[in-house]
């Protein structure tokens, strides 16, 4: 039998200043384990809770980032966006990728997007693949939630994005904090329809 050919996606992954980074970074991470390509975007912000949570510092100028990056995940097939840069190919919706997720999700970001400012290359991305009609999804991260927030991811999922939150379940026997960042990331990556084994699935165990 020939081996099936697997097309290679590709993804763009933005990490922002919400708590949460080891999400984004086990995401970036199972998308290459799964054979795809993933362009990274880091807010400013977002490389500061990079470093205070998981002692990665990966604020330096983008070519030192993209040696950082690769070399954390021992890939090229990960490569970095700088922020600022409105001619990478995510700002277009001619060259679009396959599916854009946001993890962690500050509410400023997602309230930047739900106001449609594009004011730097995330939001850009974000509101191409919302004109685009393709997948984006959120891993909206706060708590309590104000009426704020609320109303802009409302927005945004009446827009078509997807509003996942970083909300663990519990009913499949996590033990240690790696079985709830698994549950999250694998919850995304059933929305992109990426396989995996992250999480037992209900029912599974009794046959
Ligand atoms: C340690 C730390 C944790 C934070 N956690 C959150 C969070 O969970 N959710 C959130 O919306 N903002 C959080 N913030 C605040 C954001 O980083 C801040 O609003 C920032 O402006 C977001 O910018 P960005 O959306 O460009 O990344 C946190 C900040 C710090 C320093």
């Amino acid at each position: 039998m020939p081996e099936e050919k697997h097309e290679i996606r590709h993804f763009v992954v933005a990490m922002t200043g919400a708590s949460g980074s080891v999400y984004g970074l086990k995401l970036v991470s199972e998308l290459l384990r799964a054979g795809e390509r993933v362009n990274l975007i880091l807010t400013s912000a977002g490389c500061q809770v990079l470093y205070h949570e998981v002692g990665l510092d990966w604020s330096a100028d983008i070519k030192e980032q993209r040696h950082e990056v690769q070399e954390y995940f021992a890939s090229i097939a990960v490569d970095c966006l700088a922020i600022d840069d409105f001619w990478a190919g995510a700002a277009s919706g001619s060259a679009a990728a396959d599916a854009m997720i946001i993890i962690p999700c500050s509410m400023g970001t997602a309230g930047r997007i739900a106001a449609g400012l594009s004011g730097n290359l995330l939001e850009r991305a974000a509101d191409v693949m919302l004109k685009e009609r393709r997948p984006l999804v959120l891993v909206s991260r706060e708590t309590p939630f104000n009426t704020i927030p609320l109303e802009n991811l409302l927005r945004l999922s009446r827009a078509g994005a997807v509003v996942l939150p970083a909300m663990p379940g519990f009913y499949h026997g996590p033990e240690k904090i790696e079985d709830l960042v698994d549950f999250v990331v694998g919850k995304v990556l059933d929305q992109l329809d990426v396989q995996h084994s992250l999480f037992e699935r209900w029912g599974e165990d009794r046959g």
